[in-house]
């Protein structure tokens, strides 16, 4: 059986479960006399830096060095697209940033060494909402706009328009390993520094811009993370910079790892977002126009935000035609910790603006709102609002007809509204969603990769590759296709770890496209290598090389046959190369900003979920009573790991929308910095019943395999649970409701307080 579309565990899931699994900070035993590392951290949002008197912590027993600005002998920079975000700042920019860093033998000399080091601020004004950023102008990046017909004229002339605001939570990561680096020497006494990054090329090139080294004398490895989730795109190279300054300065290796509070006080979170909007329908449910405004809070420099925007003007039409759509984007400055990528980028933030939306039309016409959802669906032949064609248009009805069998939609909502008519202090509420997500970075140039695949003389294979494996299974996916391709077992191939000095230039392992990209490079790679070796075969065995099977670690063609170690070992005598590079980039893809066209996305991946919630009318708690999913991974490679990444998306996108909140308090202090006051999903949150169906004859012929990216798009379909809370809120109300307001997140005080609005 064929190792690709087989469903086997994660490649390290024995070692995850068993705590085998090394990561960054467990490689701290290997480096002896290595300092810890311990930040000294602003208590004002905003503040000009006065002075630092560092000279009672380094007299402090334990403590090696007091870390600032005056030690970088290269730049005092970590910002990854603007140089805006100086490794010690001279202008306090958010509560918790870290202004010196403390070198200590142990971790507790260098804690005690933090707080004896005397900071002296400056008090200025704080921005800390997006509505204080408006007013006072203090914009990241221009409007982007995107625009489509004519939405003002239509608006101008229509009998039915709505218009409202809403505003959208953020979101952090709580990967379960906070951010770690270990900096110590290679054997040419040059850093190597190992990072738990997403992106180790561009962690390489942070630690030499700070360094003032030449990207050639700095390695940076990526072991495995303990999830990112987007949180170690950018956010990791200025850990990574700090210990790989604190070796240089010392000669001793560092170790930097964030606590809880402080990862969760310092790094960026996902970007809250603020909706305003008009929106002209017919009264049977019809898009006609929409003009759109949407703000993110981006936080105090710029990181990937401008990206971030452009993905949710990407996908705020969700599945749906508007035939009229102008929207416009702009990132917002305030003195918070600079918001970042997050599971879908921009894109939930988006797509739940449009089903608002449609729930809006829907209401406003007294209509069923999978009906007015049906009813506007993109059809085949359509464009996007940025020019894109949306080619496979027709899999939205599919995916959304396929769920609506399985889960059994029309006879549970016959049962919950029977449900609803008998109990008038418990509600239970039905919603199917269908959703769509753009495949691709869409900076364009980012859609690059490379491997390097190594066979050794006995058959057994080493596979390097750009790509970075944080939990969601790409190395198990990189496995199978290498396997495949050069006819061996699994366990014949082993997974280096990812390196900047195997692959460089890399992108980050982001954008859903890890497997698509470095896949497709492994596979090349392992196709220039297997025709090496058919050639060679096919001499040996005389037989035409195209008449030969690579298979179950053998070489075959009818009856005769060579095992696959033999004929590596023939063919290092032979003098035939047993390694070779793969490099793939997407074709075709583009897009221009100041048109606002193009074509951003290689493909699209559609999903659609039921969910269905009992709501308490006193107190606002719910429960996710079942949750149904038909989702579109391709020819899926590896159907196990697509299925964890379509429930633990899925799962992570409930948390965003229904329990986590984020607070921060009147200074610009983050409240909630533990799993204690940050509400996190657990078990209590997960549905009673949970059904995941991949879309079956679902082959993608322009990706590796047929297969499809899967990391990202799931997280949307929990705007099913958002969808179906509302449907119970709008069941307290007496008769229909036009409008039916929920908070976001939908905590359960939120539910409760919609609930009462409808009352
Ligand atoms: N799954 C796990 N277990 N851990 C993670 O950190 N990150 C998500 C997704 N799934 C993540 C995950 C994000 S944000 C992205 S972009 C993709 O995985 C990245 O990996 P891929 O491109 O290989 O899918
Ligand atoms: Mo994922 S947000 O693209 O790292």
């Amino acid at each position: 059986m064929s190792a690709v579309g087989r469903a086997i565990p994660h490649e390290s899931a024995e070692g995850h479960v068993t705590g085998e699994a090394r990561y960054t900070d467990d490689l701290l035993d290997r480096h002896a006399g290595a300092l810890h590392a311990w930040p000294v951290v602003s208590t004002l949002a905003h503040a000009e830096l006065i002075a630092i008197d560092a000279r009672a912590a380094e007299a402090l027993p334990g403590v090696v060095k007091v870390l600032t600005a005056a030690d970088v002998p290269g730049e005092n920079e970590a910002g990854p697209v603007r140089h805006d975000e100086p490794l010690f700042p001279s202008e306090i920019m958010f509560h918790g940033q870290p202004i010196a860093w403390v070198l200590g033998e142990t971790l507790d000399a260098a804690r005690r060494g933090a707080a004896a080091v005397v900071v002296e601020l400056r008090e200025l004004v704080a921005v800390l909402t997006m509505r204080e950023a408006l007013t006072a102008e203090r914009f990241s990046t221009d409007p982007l706009v995107i625009r489509h017909g004519d939405p003002e004229a239509v608006i101008a002339s229509a009998s039915h328009v709505l218009e409202g605001e809403l505003e959208i939570g953020g979101q952090e990561h709580f990967y379960l390993e906070t951010h770690a680096a270990l900096a110590c020497w290679d054997e040419a006494g040059l850093p190597l520094v190992h990072s738990s990054t997403q992106h180790p090329s561009e962690t390489q090139l942070i630690i030499a811009r700070v360094l003032g080294r030449p990207r050639s004398e700095v390695t940076c490895q990526s072991l495995r993370m303990g999830g990112a989730f987007g949180g170690k795109e950018t956010q990791a190279n200025g850990f990574a910079a700090l210990a790989a300054l604190g070796l240089q300065i010392t000669g001793r290796p560092v170790r930097v790892r964030l606590d809880r509070q402080h990862d969760m006080a310092m790094t960026g979170k996902r970007h809250p977002f603020w909706a305003r909007y008009r929106v002209a329908h017919d009264e049977q449910g019809q898009l006609l126009a929409c003009e759109l405004e949407l703000f993110a809070d981006g936080g105090y420099s710029l990181d990937l935000s401008k990206a971030i925007m452009f993905r949710a003007l990407f996908h705020c039409d969700g599945c749906y035609r508007w035939p009229n759509l102008r929207v416009v984007g702009r990132v917002l400055q305030t003195h918070k910790t600079s918001q970042t990528a997050f599971r879908g980028f921009g894109g939930p933030q988006g797509a739940l603006v449009g089903e608002e939306l449609l729930d809006r039309v829907a209401r406003a016409c007294a209509l069923p709102v999978e009906q007015v959802r049906a009813r506007n669906f993109y059809r085949a032949g359509d464009l996007t609002h940025y020019g894109q064609p949306l080619r496979d248009a027709e899999r939205i009805e599919r995916v959304f007809e396929r769920v609506r069998m399985r889960g059994d939609f029309d006879r549970r909502q016959a049962e919950v509204a029977e449900f609803n008519a008998t109990h008038p202090h418990e509600k239970r509420g039905l919603a199917i969603v269908p959703i769509k997500f753009g495949i691709s970075f869409t900076t364009a140039f980012l859609n690059q990769a490379g491997a390097l695949v190594l066979i050794y003389g006995d058959g057994s294979v080493q596979v390097n590759h750009g790509g970075t494996e944080m939990g969601q299974g790409l190395h198990t996916k990189i496995q199978q296709i290498a396997a495949d391709t050069l006819g061996v077992p699994l366990d014949a191939i082993r997974l280096m770890p990812t390196r900047t000095d195997k692959v460089p230039n890399t992108s980050a392992t982001a954008a859903s496209s890890g497997a698509d990209l470095n896949g497709a490079a492994v596979e090349l790679a392992c196709l220039s290598l297997r025709e090496r070796l058919a050639e060679l075969a096919g001499r040996l065995l005389g037989v035409e090389p195209s008449a030969l099977r690579f298979a179950e670690g053998r070489v075959e063609a009818g009856e005769r046959s060579l095992r696959f170690a033999e004929l590596a070992a023939r063919a290092h005598v032979e003098r035939i190369s047993l390694f070779a590079t793969g490099y793939y980039a997407t074709p075709g893809i583009h897009f221009d900003e100041p048109s606002g066209r193009g074509k951003p996305f290689h493909y699209f991946t559609f999903g659609a979920a039921i969910s269905e919630v009992e709501v308490d009318g006193f107190t606002g708690q719910y429960r996710l009573r079942r949750v149904d999913i038909v989702h579109d991974v391709g020819d899926s490679i590896s159907p196990l790991v697509d299925r964890g990444q379509i429930e633990g998306g899925f799962i992570q996108g409930l948390g965003w929308l229904t329990c986590e909140e984020l607070v921060w308090d009147a200074k610009g202090r983050l409240a909630t910095r533990g799993a204690s006051t940050y509400k996190l999903p657990s078990i209590g949150e997960c549905p009673d019943e949970f059904d995941v169906e991949l879309l079956p004859m679902a082959h993608e012929p322009t990706v590796v395999r047929g297969s499809k990216a899967v990391g990202e798009p799931p997280f949307l379909l929990a705007l099913s649970v958002r969808e179906a809370l509302r449907a119970a809120v709008a069941a307290f109300a007496q008769g229909p409701v036009s409008r039916v307001e929920l908070g976001c997140p939908s905590t359960a005080e939120a539910v409760y307080w919609a609930i009462e609005r409808v009352r």
